[in-house]
């Protein structure tokens, strides 16, 4: 694993105010483990509260829009997101390409958009179960990969992380294999030192994501090219979030 593992909670559509305690808890926790990049991606309504909360932790979107800023109702900008103190945006997640038909193309507009207002990138990819099924998982996430990175992204080691998400994995409690995991970070960082060269491309973080829990944690985070975790359901509790922070934090050597 990296020398830093990144570990990053995934709140999707959860969270009140009420659940602002939950970010001080993990931001507390994480001021004592170091040696882990530990970041949460609340919804909007809850970014700045987030973002005033904590000292440590990193703050990011989940979602942003490609455009500046206009008549586009029910929709929050980059530079919206930024104001409100985040520092990443997670663009292509599964759930939005699956429920809001987001292109490849879109994907990559929201990441020119992202940049350009200071961000980073967590950009997700992943393949579904019958593309799995048909052998051509590696293929088809590999294609992902190069039509969602922005045209305009210059400095992949300091602005990009690819997050690998078996769509088939999200929420279920099913994991690929280490070796599949391993496999397939590999096929993703071929294709980054083929684009940008292997100086830039080798300090990008591959995380994995997909029921990834403070049980099974280890075990996921050993395998090759794994850089960290992109977790949706077991980030939703300062414990059992911080199980996989402390997880990170004592890999097992692969
Ligand atoms: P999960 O979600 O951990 O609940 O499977 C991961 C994700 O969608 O990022």
């Amino acid at each position: 694993m990296a020398a830093r593992p990144y570990i990053v909670g995934n709140w999707k559509m959860n969270g009140t105010r009420a659940m602002l305690s939950q970010a001080r808890a993990i931001d507390r926790a994480a001021q004592n483990m170091m040696k882990v990049e530990v970041a949460l991606a609340p919804p909007f309504t809850l970014l700045h509260a987030v973002h005033r909360e904590v000292e440590q932790i990193g703050v990011g979107a989940q979602d942003c829009h490609p455009g500046a800023d206009g008549a586009c109702t029910g929709d929050v900008s980059a530079t919206m997101v930024a104001d409100a103190g985040a520092k990443f945006v997670i663009i292509g997640h599964s759930e939005r390409r699956r429920d809001h038909g987001e292109s490849d193309e879109l994907v990559a507009r929201k990441g020119v958009a992202a940049l350009q207002a200071g961000m980073r990138l967590i950009l997700c990819v992943g393949e579904t179960e019958e593309t799995r099924d048909d052998g051509q998982a590696e293929a088809f996430v590999t294609a992902q990969l190069k039509a969602s990175l922005p045209a305009t992204l210059e400095s992949p080691a300091e602005s990009l992380t690819v997050a690998y998400e078996p769509v088939w994995a999200i929420g279920t409690g099913r994991t690929p294999t280490v070796e599949d995991i391993g496999a397939m970070h590999g096929a993703i960082r071929a294709v980054l030192v083929d684009l940008y060269g292997a100086e830039e491309a080798t300090q990008v973080r591959i995380l994995y994501g997909g029921s990834v829990n403070a049980d099974n944690a280890r075990e996921l985070l050993s395998a090759k090219e794994v850089g960290g975790a992109l977790v949706g359901g077991a980030s939703l509790t300062a414990e059992s979030f911080l199980g996989i922070v402390v997880a990170a934090a004592e890999p097992v050597e692969s």
